[in-house]
């Protein structure tokens, strides 16, 4: 995304009285006009910037009524919490994923921006220390109300949160949606496509995530326990994922709760592109809040456990706790950016870092009622649409080809001659430019209206080029036209700084969003050497790191961290032993310490240096004198291997594939162990070498854990030997011939 030039400065008079008008009028309004009707008639400009119909919808004749809009809009947030926690089923979730974040995000800036004194917009600039003292207040203001509180029911006042056993009842059916994929927010923030610079941080927001995953230790892990004090009361609870447990029989009734929950597993999807945003929400959300510690006191009053609000009190603490952790991680970030960006792209990132606090905040405030937010959200992926009219220009190019050398109109800075060029056209760069270069040239293509656009009403009958498109084509061409709607989602983007990202890009997620889950990721190049070499006895590795070839082995390094990494990411699923044996297995990869009974708090992220499998793959490319690359993508650029891409792909569908990667990870292993008891042949340092064993034997304790969870099913066993064998092929080509 690049940043806007025009950079809204708030409080800036004119047109923050604009907006604020605009959106108040609206948002009393909104009620009332949500009805598809006066949508699709485009009357009210205001409404066109809402997200994009599907105009082929049925039309009702009646308005629907306000329960009947609760409903539905319930029923979107549940779809979403079953499909966003089975994603590897459900990929085309994500475009509309990352609209409903960005219009929950945008109607929460729309109201704090209203009175920004009276929230955390009132630090306008980044100040570490003001910063310190506005959460220092909130979490005073928070004691100061409990302390109150319990004089109050020391006096012999009544509870306050739940006035009986059954009321408490009625209270966690409530709020279970958000309890059952608590931590969620943070589950894609482990990926191994961050920018290795922001590792530091990504390791410390991930030391709180696996705390409230237990650790791998599934008596402590925060769904576990919840699930176990719903059980009290329902004792069939169905499993988080699955879809039985949207069915109204449990009393899970609650839309606000099934917003924030869906709210959290939507922008933790987007681990690149929303960074700040989420380190934002994690300053908010881990918090300590008053009903946690009034829920601690009244529900062992009517006989309830309270040991999951007692946890919460407890672990995130402001001193050494989660909260404490999570105010470092803004602070570090923008600091970092300021140094290696700039002012003002650290300003943008402290505005971003702030609307990620501000969508925590307003999601536990907003009233139980819905919020209006679009149910019909573009189902078509734009990137579809996109592909489709890049595919129509290529097929014309070549017979266009000097029909318009004396037509004078320019697309962006070039002649449509010259872009219709079949030499240059039939490369992807060129169509992609070309493409974007339309939709930006008035008066051709007048994004979001095909009809005024000049383009469209030339191809039509009457038109100078009509004739030359088909039917269809004309259609595809008009719809992406439309598609193009400015400013689908104009408060967010004015409100931190940048410019909207074409609506076309990101639609499909963030790179890594695409990387992690968008592909296929079905093993599409088997071959046939595999099978048969899985055959065979498998060979121990018989060489010393002295013999690897580093261009080969550096990308197979640093990618293998991606095998597991997104198999965590629905807290609820990483609570049983493979779960956990999991959880165990990434926290040694990223040299996280052997976990202990005790929570390590604060104590942990603050070893310097990465003592993880990246940071020693990053450290034999310093050894080697070879200059180090910014991420991931660099890493492949510069050593390209289709193997490292395959474990990607494979990666991307941690379940369907979970023999398979353990089998590659297995393998992986071995590898690493070559080069741990190498360190004299100067590949890496002799103190890495140490570290880098025992993190093999931890991991080995940990894949073998998983290995004999599959025992028992043939076809797993037979992906983990062939997986096995087919990552000991390529680790075989590591080594230098001779
Ligand atoms: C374009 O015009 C046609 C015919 O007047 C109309 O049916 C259609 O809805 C218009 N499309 C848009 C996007 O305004
Ligand atoms: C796992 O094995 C099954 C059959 O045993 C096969 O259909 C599937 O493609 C394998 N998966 C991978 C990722 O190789
Ligand atoms: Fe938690
Ligand atoms: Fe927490």
């Amino acid at each position: 995304m690049g940043f806007n030039e025009v950079i809204l400065n708030l409080p800036q008079p004119p047109s923050i009285w604009f907006v604020l008008i605009a959106t108040t009028v609206s948002a009393l309004l909104y009620p009332f006009i949500l009805s598809r009707k006066s949508r699709i008639d485009g009357s009210d400009e205001k409404l066109s910037n809402r997200l994009p119909e599907n105009p082929k919808r049925f039309r009702p004749a009646t308005k629907p009524t306000a329960p009947e809009l609760s409903f539905r809009e319930l029923e979107f947030y549940k779809d979403l919490f079953f499909k966003l926690q089975n994603l590897e089923s459900y990929p085309d979730v994500l475009p509309i994923a990352r609209q409903s974040i960005l219009w929950l995000l945008s109607e929460a800036l729309k109201d704090y921006t209203k009175s920004p004194q009276t929230n955390i917009l009132s630090l306008e600039t980044f100040d570490e220390e003001k910063l310190c003292r506005f959460l220092g207040d909130h979490h005073s203001r928070v004691t100061a109300q409990y302390k109150e509180y319990i004089e109050l029911r020391d006096s012999g006042g009544p509870r306050q949160l739940v006035r009986d056993r059954h009321d408490a009842e009625r209270w966690l059916r409530k709020i279970a949606p958000l309890k059952l994929v608590d931590g969620a927010w943070l589950g894609h923030l482990n990926k191994i496509s961050i920018p290795f610079a922001l590792r530091p941080i990504m390791k410390k927001t991930w030391q709180i995530f696996t705390e409230e995953l237990g650790d791998g230790n599934h008596q402590q892990h925060h769904v576990y326990i919840y699930e176990e004090l719903l059980r009290q009361v329902e004792p069939d609870l169905p499993k988080p994922t699955t879809k039985e447990i949207l069915h109204p029989r449990y009393g899970f009734n609650s839309i606000k709760y099934w917003r924030g929950a869906v709210a959290q597993l939507m922008i933790s999807l987007f681990p690149e592109e929303f960074f700040p945003e989420i380190l934002g929400f994690n300053m908010h959300f881990e918090m300590l809040q008053l009903d946690t510690m009034q829920a601690a006191k009244e529900l062992p009053e009517v006989g309830f456990d309270p040991y999951y609000f007692l946890l919460h009190v407890s672990i995130d603490n402001s001193h050494s706790g989660h909260a404490a952790m999570s105010m470092e991680c803004p602070v570090s970030y923008v600091q970092q950016i300021e140094q290696t960006k700039g002012k003002e792209a650290a300003r943008i990132a402290w505005r971003r870092v702030q609307a990620g606090y501000i969508l925590s905040e307003w999601l536990a405030s907003t009233k139980d009622e819905a919020t209006g937010i679009p149910l019909q959200i573009n189902r078509t992926p734009c990137s579809q649409l996109e592909s489709r009219v890049t595919a129509i220009f290529r097929a014309k190019a070549q017979a266009a080809q000097g029909l318009h050398c004396g037509c004078k109109v320019k697309i962006g800075n070039r002649h449509i001659d010259e872009w219709l060029s079949p030499g240059e056209f039939g490369r992807e760069k060129w169509q992609k430019d070309f493409v974007d270069s339309l939709s930006r040239s008035k008066p051709w293509v007048y994004p979001g209206d095909s009809n005024k656009s000049r383009l469209v009403r030339e191809l039509r009958w009457g038109g100078k080029m009509f004739g030359s498109f088909t039917r269809d084509e004309l259609l595809d061409l008009e719809h992406w036209i439309d598609s193009l709607r400015p400013h689908r989602i104009p408060f967010y983007y004015d409100f931190v700084g940048l410019a909207e990202s074409a609506p076309c890009q990101g639609c499909e997620g963030s790179d890594v969003a695409k990387a992690v889950f968008g592909t296929s990721g079905v093993s599409d190049d088997a071959d046939d050497t595999l099978t048969s070499h899985s055959k065979q006895q498998l060979r121990k590795l018989e060489f010393t790191a002295s013999d690897l070839d580093l261009t080969r082995l550096l990308p197979l390094w640093i990618t293998q961290c991606c095998l597991l990494e997104s198999y965590v990411y629905a807290p609820a699923r990483t609570s049983d032993k493979i779960g956990c044996a999991v959880v165990r297995l990434l926290r040694a990869q990223l040299g996280f310490e052997t976990e202990g009974i005790m929570v390590t708090g604060i104590d942990e992220p603050h070893h310097d240096g990465d003592s993880g499998i990246v940071g020693i793959g990053l450290e034999m490319i310093r050894r080697a004198f070879l200059p180090v690359p910014p991420d991931l993508k660099s890493v492949l650029a510069r050593w390209p291997s289709s193997f490292a891409e395959k474990m990607l792909r494979l990666s991307s569908k941690p379940l369907q594939n979970f023999g398979t990667l353990l089998g590659i990870s297995m393998a992986l292993l071995e590898l690493q162990e070559v080069v741990s008891k190498s360190a004299d042949s100067g590949i890496i340092s002799s103190q890495s070498g140490v570290c880098l064993q025992e993190l093999v034997r931890r991991q080995y304790h940990q894949l073998e854990e998983c290995r004999q969870c599959i025992s028992t099913d043939e076809k797993l066993l037979a992906n983990y030997s062939q997986g096995y064998a087919m990552a000991l092929l390529e680790i075989e080509k590591c080594v230098k011939s001779a």
